[in-house]
């Protein structure tokens, strides 16, 4: 990803012996995206990368999906999907799925097995608690606010850890690569100074992380064909001959980073300020956004809420991840809600909110959104999490004080 980055011991020249106390050859791998047109690192392996001893199908837990007919605005109250025993990436509950993206919810207490993505970059957003992300490029510290971007491949795991709660994630598994939007950056990749964020406020691993062992059993999401269309999806388990935490050093742009969305600074003006100021990261048709506690519109005339507005080439999923939700009760939208607007249907704030706005200076919100271009199917856990009644909050037809979230989003 974003930039260059050196860890541990390495050659001072690529692709030369490099040796081990012991006079071996340490292993070395290029993991390199887009046919090795694009980002990369070479990573130093104390064992071959390539030495398994056992393959084996998995049967991951299967949800049934759904296209959103009737078109219909929903409310997904993943609070309802907590669970206990569950690991961070096993018990992931799926919520919103196409053939871009798929969207899950997952409460854990637990360590998940060693894992690797071959499908695509992972987001993983941290609601609530504290983990570390232990990787074969060195380990990440997170916390509630985090993006983790985890790249395609990389194997790792997720460690709640203990005292912060139960950790609580919202996670974007992509079909492609997960990046800062191209518009920030410049011709050779950094952030430009009109981007909200920029290479400090971003965390990678500061150290290798070795681990010894054998016969270590590592779960591969990966592309098979399938069922249909948004169903080629295979995993195995393969046991690896040694512990793929072996590296002893690495360097290039393709590793596991993290940036927090209280370092995201808010875009604002005075009046309302387009959805694309709070971009933040962009993947195949989809775009990640970042909603933070803000200034708000500053015209002597503003209305600090959004307009109506029809994103008529997308779908809008919206995560209430903090804030004051004081100011929207009645609403049905709390912490840890998900609102779905799709395309073909036109939202905005509920009825009274432009008026009850004016005069405003501040919004206290925390909300991550992601828009994709292709329709999200909804997926079982998000339909038994659905709250049935938020499709008519506009009209006020079925609760008379009730609305659409009170909120600058939208
Ligand atoms: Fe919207």
């Amino acid at each position: 990803m974003p930039y260059y980055r050196r860890i541990g011991n390495i050659p001072p020249k690529r692709h030369t012996q490099f040796r081990q106390p012991d006079g071996s050859l340490y292993a070395e791998e290029l993991m390199g995206q887009e046919g090795f047109s694009s980002d990369s690192s070479l990573l130093y392996h104390r064992h071959l990368p390539t030495a398994i001893v056992a393959a084996e199908e998995y049967e991951p837990q299967a949800w049934s999906r759904q296209a959103n007919r009737p078109l219909k605005p929903r409310h997904i109250q993943t609070h309802k999907l907590d669970t206990t025993g569950a690991d961070p990436i096993l018990g992931r509950q799926h919520l919103l799925a196409n053939d871009d993206c798929r969207i899950s919810y997952v409460v854990a207490d637990q360590p998940s097995p060693l894992y690797r993505n071959a499908i695509g970059d992972e987001c993983v957003y941290v609601e609530a608690g504290r983990a570390r992300v232990e990787t074969s490029f060195g380990a990440l510290e997170v916390a509630e606010g985090d993006y983790v971007i985890i790249p395609t491949s990389v194997i790792h795991r997720i460690v709640p850890l203990t005292g912060a709660g139960p950790l609580r994630t919202l996670v974007i598994e992509a079909t492609g690569h997960i990046g800062p939007p191209r518009r920030y950056l410049s011709v050779r990749g950094q952030l430009l100074e009109h981007a909200p964020y920029c290479e400090r406020d971003l965390r990678g691993p500061s150290e290798p992380l070795l681990v010894d062992d054998t016969d270590v059993e590592v779960y591969v999401q990966h592309r098979s064909r399938g069922a249909g269309p948004g169903n080629n999806v295979g995993w195995t388990k393969f046991t690896y001959a040694h512990h793929p935490f072996d590296v002893v050093g690495w360097d290039g742009c393709l590793y596991p980073w993290a940036f927090s969305i209280h370092d995201f600074e808010p875009i604002t003006g005075r009046v309302h300020q387009p959805p694309p100021v709070h971009q933040t990261f962009e993947g195949p048709n989809f775009v990640i956004c970042s909603f933070v506690p803000r200034k708000v519109d500053y015209h002597p005339l503003s209305i600090p809420v959004p307009y109506n507005h029809h994103n008529v080439d997308s779908d809008e999923m919206l995560f209430y991840t903090g804030g004051n939700y004081e100011a929207r009760r009645g609403s049905g939208i709390e912490q840890g809600s998900i609102s779905l607007h799709p395309g073909g249907f036109t939202h905005g704030p509920q009825p009274g909110a432009p008026e009850r706005a004016i005069g405003v200076d501040y919004f206290d919100e925390l909300a991550v959104m992601v828009d994709t271009f292709r329709p999200l199917d909804l997926c079982e856990p998000a339909l038994a999490a659905e709250d049935p009644g938020y499709a008519w909050t506009w009209a006020r037809r079925d609760a008379p004080t009730a609305g659409a979230p009170d909120t600058a989003t939208g």
